[in-house]
């Protein structure tokens, strides 16, 4: 078990109408450390009972909430902003821990999740309504934005901080009260920017945290209770079909930010270092675990054993281990499935054809211990190998040889996800050609780093519906309501 009193802000049990509960039953489940397997701590299970309390509680204040000036939330969520980033080294230790990232991408994923804040903080003043040209002159059309009601929020374990920020932050500007279930992998990042917003300000019921291992009856209740007017839910397509079967029952409002199969392509005229430093930044950061990695790589054919060469020279700088330790910078993945995983997708490309070009040896100290996979390379991976298809989730890389941009844009397109893609080239015209025929939601022209709290993040096809973050973000918690006055 964790040393507790080094971490302030762990907290085990639920949150609840800004009261910190056990189960009703009683019940912990335990949170490991992915890098070594030890305890970190055993925390309160709930299930259904605790959830319809927790979404009872929030439609009791959430239009308290909704009463209080956009300046007074705004103010509110700016302190919680600047708490998260006064305990942001203890906040990255928590996230480290129980999810495994290294501890300078931790560092990182608080600065993200708290920009969340203070972006939402500041568009909490800005959710404008409109007063529209009449067709009659007896009549004015005025367009008002209200919040959605009680919320609910649902989020992976790959970015246990940001993305929940990412949920919060703008439905409390829109004056929505939220009811969050974070991943049974990582509840302890939730837990503890629970506390940072209880000591900001954030009343009582306006945030509840619902920790537990029963996710199908904890998200049954938060997709069946007819209190809760919206879900937004971060993790795979396969659940996101589910969960958006379960809210057709009451005609919920959804935000899904589903699976992805990025396309990373390098054309003939890239720059190869700007291509190798993008690829090793969107691939390997938290070590191939997000939506929005690389996941298929095509290079043109007449820089493919160049580039293959720089990036094998890149990989070998990536450095293995527990997330703590200095100078990592890839940590272990999250649980065996997924090494098993990774590792039956190598074994299909391998089948395929495809030749490993570089695999990483795991220092003695870890091997045999936590879910660690080594960076891998693999080249020559035929089109059709199912590391092209499905998310990898792991720190592989898999190269494919093109020749022309009509092909590239085809096998680009031929895929069901639409999160992100990465282009590299030189052309401004052949950059507009991307930019309007390449079907994502989102596009790096020249950079493997595309995620910020003021861009618009968000897939298109079975990649998911709706925006996080920028100005669009708040659009998904209010409801538009028209209303004509006659005189
Ligand atoms: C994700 O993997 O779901 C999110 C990644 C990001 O925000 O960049």
């Amino acid at each position: 078990m964790a040393n507790l009193s080094n971490f302030p802000l762990l907290r085990t049990r639920a949150f609840i109408n800004g009261n910190w509960c056990d189960a009703d039953s009683a019940a912990t489940f335990p949170v490991t450390n992915p890098a070594n397997g030890d305890l970190i701590a055993s925390v309160a299970d709930v299930g259904v009972a605790e959830t319809r309390r927790a979404i009872a509680v929030a439609a009791q204040a959430q239009p308290l909430w909704a009463q209080k000036t956009a300046k007074e939330r705004s103010n509110i969520l700016r302190r919680w902003f600047d708490l998260v980033l006064q305990h942001q080294d203890e906040l990255a230790q928590i996230l480290t821990i129980e999810q495994g990232k290294p501890l300078a991408e931790a560092i990182g994923e608080i600065a993200y999740g708290a920009a969340y804040i203070e972006w939402f903080a500041e568009e909490a003043k800005r959710v404008y309504g409109d007063v529209i040209p009449s067709a009659s002159p007896d009549q004015r059309i005025i367009v008002i934005k209200q919040p959605v009601g009680v919320v609910a929020a649902i989020t992976p374990w790959n970015f246990p901080c940001a993305m929940l920020a990412r949920k919060l932050a703008p439905a409390l500007a829109a004056g929505c009260a939220v009811v969050a279930k974070p991943a049974s992998e990582t509840p302890l990042s939730a837990l503890a920017l629970a506390a940072l917003a209880q000591e900001a300000g954030i009343p009582a019921g306006v945030i509840n945290i619902l920790p537990g291992k029963d996710s199908a009856a904890i998200g049954g209740e938060l997709t069946s209770n007819p209190i809760v007017r919206k879900l937004s839910f971060t993790g795979s397509t396969a659940v996101g079909k589910q969960l958006i079967q379960q809210c057709a029952n009451d005609v919920k409002r959804i935000t899904l930010e589903l699976g992805g199969n990025a396309p990373f392509v390098v054309f003939d005229d890239a720059d190869l270092d700007t291509a190798v430093t993008g690829a090793i930044a969107s691939k390997f950061r938290n070590a191939g675990q997000t939506c929005v990695c690389a996941n298929r790589f095509y290079i043109h054919r007449s820089i493919y054993k160049q580039f293959s060469e720089k990036l094998i020279a890149a990989m070998k700088q990536l450095s293995v281990g527990n997330g703590v330790d200095s100078g990592i910078t890839i940590g272990p993945l999250i649980s065996k499935n997924a090494v098993e995983k990774v590792q039956a997708l190598v074994a299909d490309a391998l089948e395929g054809g495809a030749r490993i070009g570089y695999q990483a040896e795991l220092n003695k100290a870890i091997n045999g211990q936590g879910h660690f996979y080594p960076p891998t390379l693999l080249l020559d991976v035929p089109r059709n190998a199912k590391l092209n298809q499905q998310e990898i989730f792991g720190p592989v890389a898999g190269l494919v040889v093109f020749d022309t941009d009509e092909e590239v844009i085809g096998l680009i397109n031929n895929s069901e996800f639409g999160l992100a893609s990465y282009c590299y080239t030189a052309s401004a015209k052949r950059i507009k050609l991307l930019s309007e025929a390449i079907e994502s939601g989102m596009l790096g022209i020249n950079t493997g780093l595309i995620s910020n709290e003021m861009a618009p993040f968000g897939g298109i096809k079975q990649s998911g519906w709706g925006r996080e973050g920028s100005h669009y973000g708040i659009d998904d918690y209010v409801n538009i309501k028209y209303i004509c006055e006659g005189f």
